[in-house]
Parts: C-alpha cells; sequence; structure tokens
C-alpha cells in the first residue's frame, strides 16, 4: 500500500510570499488500484506526485510506500512526466535502458529487458530510433517503457497525454489499461480531464483550486469494464458515465466559486 497521510505543502517564492500548495491529503494506492487524481491547473496535483515521487519534502504529513517513509527518489516509483524528457542523443533502447544502466544491469540483460518493455508498449520496431524521428505519442510511450524499466511497485504519470491529440490520447489511455493489466503495478495518474479520470481510474480524487485539498472520492469500475469489453467508445457513451461526468463537473466549478468568493 501507498499511503499519503495529512499531506501539506507550503513553498517559499524568491520574493518571500508563501504559497500553500497542499492542504492536508490523505489518499492510499492499494495494490491493483489505479488512482486518478483530478483537478484544475495549479491545484497542487503535480506538487502532490512530486512529493510521493521523493522529489520534494512535506511541509507536514507523511507518505510511506509498504510501510517505508518516502523521502527521496527511489526506483519503487517510476515516473512519466508531461513533456517526455527522453535524451535526445540516445536512441529509443538506449533511453529505456538508462536506468539499468546507471543500476550496473550488464548490456545484453538491459537489451533483453528493453527490448520486452518497447514490445509492451508496441514500439519493437523503433528500437535504433532516434527522439526527435517518432511523434508526442511516441515518445510518451517510450517515457512510459522508461518508467517500467526498474520494476518499479508504483507508476506516477503526471499528465502524460496533456499534450496529445485527442484520438492519440484515447489510444494512450487503451495502452496504460492494457499495462495496468499486463504489469499489475499500482498507478497514480494526474489528470485535469473529467473523462480520463472516469474511464481510467479505479478511485477517483477531486481536488480544490489551492490549497489543494481532496473534495470528492469516488470508486469506479469503468477500466475493468473496457478491459473485459474492450468498447471505450460505449461505455463513455453510457448514462452511468454521463451522470458521474456532470457530478464531477458541478463538484469542480463549485469549488470554483468556494475561491472566488474567498478571494
Ligand atoms: N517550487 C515552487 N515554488 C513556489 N510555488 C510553487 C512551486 N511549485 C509549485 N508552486 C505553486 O503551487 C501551486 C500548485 O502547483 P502545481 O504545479 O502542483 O499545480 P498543478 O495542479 O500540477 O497544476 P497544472 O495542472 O497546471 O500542472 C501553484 O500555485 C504553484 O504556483
Ligand atoms: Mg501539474
Amino acid at each position: 500500500m501507498l499511503k499519503v497521510d495529512q499531506a501539506s505543502v507550503f513553498f517559499r517564492t524568491r520574493d518571500g510570499r508563501t504559497v500553500h500548495a497542499l492542504d492536508r491529503v490523505s489518499l492510499n494506492i492499494p495494490d491493483n488500484s489505479l488512482v486518478v487524481a483530478l483537478g484544475a491547473s495549479g491545484c497542487g496535483k503535480s506538487t502532490l506526485l512530486n512529493a510521493i515521487a521523493g522529489f520534494l519534502p512535506l511541509s507536514s504529513g507523511a507518505i510511506t510506500l509498504d510501510g517505508r517513509p518516502v523521502t527521496r527518489p527511489g526506483a519503487d516509483r517510476g515516473v512519466v512526466f508531461q513533456k517526455d524528457t527522453l535524451l535526445p542523443w540516445k536512441s529509443v533502447l538506449g533511453n529505456v535502458a538508462l536506468g539499468l544502466q546507471f543500476a550496473g544491469v550488464s548490456k545484453a540483460e538491459r537489451r533483453a529487458r528493453a527490448m520486452e518493455l518497447l514490445s509492451l508498449v508496441g514500439l519493437s520496431d523503433f528500437a535504433d530510433a532516434f527522439p526527435y524521428e517518432l511523434s508526442g505519442g511516441m515518445r510518451q510511450r517510450v517515457g512510459i517503457a522508461r518508467s517500467l524499466a526498474a520494476d518499479p511497485e508504483v507508476l506516477l504519470m503526471d499528465e502524460p497525454f496533456g499534450a496529445l491529440d485527442s484520438l492519440t490520447r484515447e489510444q494512450m489511455q487503451e495502452l496504460i489499461i492494457s499495462i495496468w493489466k499486463a504489469t499489475r503495478k499500482r498507478i497514480f495518474f494526474i489528470t485535469h480531464s473529467i473523462e480520463e479520470a472516469l474511464f481510467l481510474g479505479t478511485q477517483v480524487v477531486v481536488m480544490s483550486p489551492r490549497p489543494g485539498r481532496i473534495v470528492a472520492r469516488f470508486d469506479l469500475d469503468f477500466v475493468s469494464e473496457f478491459a473485459r469489453a474492450g468498447d471505450a467508445g460505449a461505455i463513455k457513451m453510457a448514462p452511468q458515465f454521463a451522470t458521474l461526468r456532470e457530478e464531477i463537473r458541478g463538484i469542480l466549478h463549485g469549488s470554483d466559486q468556494i475561491r472566488s468568493a474567498a478571494e
């Protein structure tokens, strides 16, 4: 279990102001879950993910992974960023295998593992290509393969499809589901798309504008329905999906109004 317990983050800006980014957020990411955090721009989603990744310290509260405190980045957490962070001078294979190279894994083993992951994300034929030869969606696939290389316990994904066109984005959502099913990794996924959150999440947490708090939680199972029946269109058109979409839209809109009233 990955546990976030009453996590708060205050940032100190360079001009001496304090920004309250995250306010007592509690969250569990149990085995076999795909937890999605949804919220408006600036509500603290990346702050939460970066704290789980160990990139930034909490001001108060605690994060533990299977009982161990999270205080720094580690191979037990793989991260996929919104913008791809591939090294342009390395091939696709070299990028996926980079972490394994740092970990001292032998060349033959690195290659075998990276090829396996490239096949998982549908890029077997592009192992020797360079990032500039790939589309945005393909680069994100490489990023996903790279995040899986060290066989992490949890995948942390910060709006990984935010920069993709809607068709590619839908294909990538289906790819995430197949990876989630194939690897049984726990996934923490951030998005500002209500539809993406509903489609992917086994649990969706809705965050308020700054300071980011969790204002609603939903346990869902559209993702398993998709894994069974494979018809994304039918799921997204279903009345139950539409009702939840409107409910969440109302919550996000409502918390916006609370913010305007407070300002
Ligand atoms: N290093 C920092 N120093 C000061 N303030 C910061 C820092 N990082 C983030 N913030 C502030 O914290 C708040 C939350 O930022 P965060 O990046 O977590 O938002 P977000 O929900 O990920 O937004 P987006 O959807 O646009 O990516 C913002 O007001 C931001 O300005
Ligand atoms: Mg962000």
